[in-house]
């Protein structure tokens, strides 16, 4: 089984999370969602940036401690996961002490082997990009980035010998072609590396909110040397336990870092250095994307224009945004976000070609085959256009795969429709509902409605990673139950004649309203517009096998969206005044946190201490006996007895999920 570890930037907490970060966490997903259609083993990385003058100055103007500025903003980013259907393996904030353990083990391995030293930085610093700016790349002064005003600086620092790594760097980009895509982002990034490096600092003496530099804690680290190595912390770099260091031989080096196109440098020329002079492998790919634009300027919070992903998931369905990021923005390019061309894609795309074609193929069945998927005729299902149909739908499957490895979402995209027309236009040609009307066509009829189905079929698991809700949906209705790795076995041929259908239900009801009328009427009736069946703000329920018996059930995404994972009891103790509850203190890889249990009655306090257990890890805080209580353990309750914990055979590390 293939191994593909992918990772997301981590994302400055002094914003909330806009489109752009949703952009890139939604492509991460997706890709994430085919690889392990593709069988293969995955781990998805996400998460938050959380040192640096930036947010120190943030959590200051809010009038808050930084720590609980911290907490209150990287929460925000965690809660999107689920408005976006992330389906994440592990999410690492920086403040963790598991990353402060991490990227002191690694100061210290590049310090000791000679890449450190001490000495003195003098110049320009611009604190929204968290970069130094040599001084001929100022714009009248400002940041060449992001154009803000940049600050002087003269401190004492450590410096990071970047500029031993330039000959290295450039052989490895020689070596390796495809280390950094698009090929404009590479050709970038070898003319700088070809001007030469300079040494680069990595530390800072004049604000405190960072992760002190090992036996000199007068200093922080620079918040990128912190930040980058979270992509190993989470793979367990740093950490004493075998177990760690185990995953960390098996899942490092990363497959992929998704970025924006701004954080190339980092990426390309700052990361694989420290990972030279530290002598560990460096990641396979840096794949760096556009920009989503308002109005042609980058979308960002500095700027104020952003767009919130939950007024348009409000409006139209998250599949719908999904689908509409995927398919509008060529991979590497910038693209501009605008309900015209939103509310376009959703009525073309969505609303007709797609939502059409699965509500027309299934309510012919149902009609005129008693709600079973017929059985074709081999000799009319070798003829044309059939033959063609079930070629090109095989020809995709190969395609998509490759616009997967290549990023290139709004390809495959684009590739998938151009199938769905083909189907919309066989069953135009062939007319099925005039075939009902004569016996004597019953072979024909039962071959096209088979063939259409089954060519739905494909698409339909095409569509899992990138619309993964209303592609279940449409799997549900067809009568096949979503398989884990469906794409191993992927081609057309496959549908089982005599599938029963599961329930029809609309996918993307057409929208005959401008999205300023959309906008009114959700604010006038508070909720989703008219129009839009289920406007999940989360996703809506994804289908069973056979949806018609699912009443009463609930979809692989209702259960996802509880997150349980392991964590380590540290400390317990009996809450005061209660028989019932006892307060526990819990690693759960992620952070440390409080659990109320009403577990007292079965459980010394002492007994627990050490003990790996089940927890909800994504449970809202709620105040028990006055103490905050942040998750749930879970504990099987026999009636009339006493709850007993759920437990392992073997522990696995806290912070491992449990599905
Ligand atoms: N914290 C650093 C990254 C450290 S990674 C070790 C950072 N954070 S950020 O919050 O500014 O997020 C930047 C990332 O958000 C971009 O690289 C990109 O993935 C995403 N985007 C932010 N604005 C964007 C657009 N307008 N358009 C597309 N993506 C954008 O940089």
């Amino acid at each position: 089984m293939n191994r593909f570890y992918i990772t997301t930037p981590i994302y400055y907490i002094n914003a909330e999370p806009h489109l752009g970060h949703a952009y890139t966490t939604m492509v991460a997903d997706a890709i994430a969602r085919a690889h392990r259609l593709m069988g293969d083993e995955v781990f998805f990385l996400t998460g938050t940036d959380e040192h640096g003058q930036k947010v120190e100055r943030a959590a200051h103007k809010a009038g808050l401690a930084t720590s609980v500025f911290a907490d209150q903003t990287a929460q925000k980013f965690r809660d999107i996961l689920p408005v976006l259907n992330i389906a994440n393996d592990d999410f690492i904030r920086t403040t963790e002490a598991r990353h402060k353990a991490a990227s002191q083990v690694l100061w210290r391995r590049v310090r000791d082997r000679g890449y450190i030293y001490k000495g003195k930085y003098e110049g320009w610093y611009c604190t929204v990009d968290e970069v130094f700016v040599p001084e001929t790349q100022l714009v009248e002064g400002h940041c060449p980035i992001c154009g803000s005003v940049v600050e002087r600086i003269a401190e004492e620092s450590y410096f990071f010998k970047l500029a031993a790594f330039q000959q290295p760097l450039l052989d490895h980009y020689r070596r390796h072609p495809d280390f950094v895509t698009p090929a404009g982002r590479r050709n970038e990034v070898m003319s700088f590396l070809e001007a030469g490096l300079e040494d680069l600092s990595v530390s800072r003496t004049s604000f405190s909110w960072g992760i002190p530099v090992p036996d000199d804690p007068a200093h922080v680290m620079y918040v990128w040397f912190d930040a980058l190595t979270n992509y190993m912390t989470a793979a367990g770099y740093g950490s004493d336990r075998p177990a760690d260091a185990e995953r960390f031989a098996n899942v490092w080096p990363a497959d992929v870092h998704l970025i924006g196109k701004e954080i190339v440098r980092q990426h390309a020329i700052y990361w694989p250095a420290f990972l030279m002079a530290a002598d560990l492998p460096l990641p396979r790919r840096v794949v760096s994307h556009g920009w989503w634009l308002m109005d042609g300027a980058k979308m960002s919070k500095s700027k104020g224009n952003v767009v919130r992903p939950r007024d348009y998931i409000a409006l139209f369905g998250l599949d719908a945004l999904r689908y509409f990021v995927f398919r509008e923005m060529v991979f590497g390019q910038d693209a501009d976000f605008t309900d015209e061309a939103i509310l376009t894609r959703y009525n073309a795309d969505l609303a007709n070609d797609f939502g059409n074609l699965v509500s027309r193929t299934t309510t012919l069945i149902q009609r005129f085959c008693e709600n079973k998927v017929p059985a074709p005729d081999s000799e009319l299902r070798a003829r044309q256009p059939e033959h063609d149909l079930c070629a090109d739908t095989d020809d995709l499957v190969g395609r998509v795969k490759g616009s997967v490895a290549s990023f290139q979402l709004s390809v495959a995209l684009r590739d998938i429709w151009e199938l769905i027309g083909g189907v919309n236009r066989y069953i135009v040609l062939r007319e099925p509902w005039k075939l009902a009307k004569s016996a004597s066509d019953r072979r024909e009829l039962n071959t096209s409605l088979y063939v259409a189905a089954d060519v739905l079929t494909t698409i339909a698991e095409l569509l899992r990673p990138f619309i993964p809700d209303a592609a279940e949906r449409t799997l549900g209705m067809l009568g096949v139950t979503p398989q884990k790795t469906s794409w191993t076995t992927l081609a057309s041929g496959r549908l089982r004649p005599g599938t029963t259908l599961g329930t029809i239900s609309p996918l993307f009801p057409r929208i005959e309203h401008s999205v300023e009328e959309l906008r009114t009427m959700a604010a006038d009736t508070n909720e989703s517009a008219p129009g839009v069946p289920t406007a999940p703000t989360t996703p809506a329920p994804a289908p069973s096998a056979a949806a018609g018996a699912a009443e009463g059930k609930i979809s692989i995404d209702d259960f996802m969206k509880v997150e349980l994972r392991v964590a380590r009891v540290l400390a317990a103790e009996r809450v005061p005044k209660s028989t019932r509850l006892l307060k526990l203190q819990v690693d759960t890889g992620v952070d440390q946190r409080t659990i109320v249990a009403g577990i007292a009655e079965a459980y010394e306090p002492e007994t627990l201490v050490g003990r790996s257990i089940a927890v909800v890890f994504n449970l809202k805080p709620a105040k028990l006996m006055g103490i905050e209580s942040n998750g749930m353990v879970l504990c099987a309750s026999p009636e009339g007895g006493k709850p007993m914990i759920v437990t392992f055979d073997d522990p696995p590390a806290p912070g491992t999920r449990v599905r």
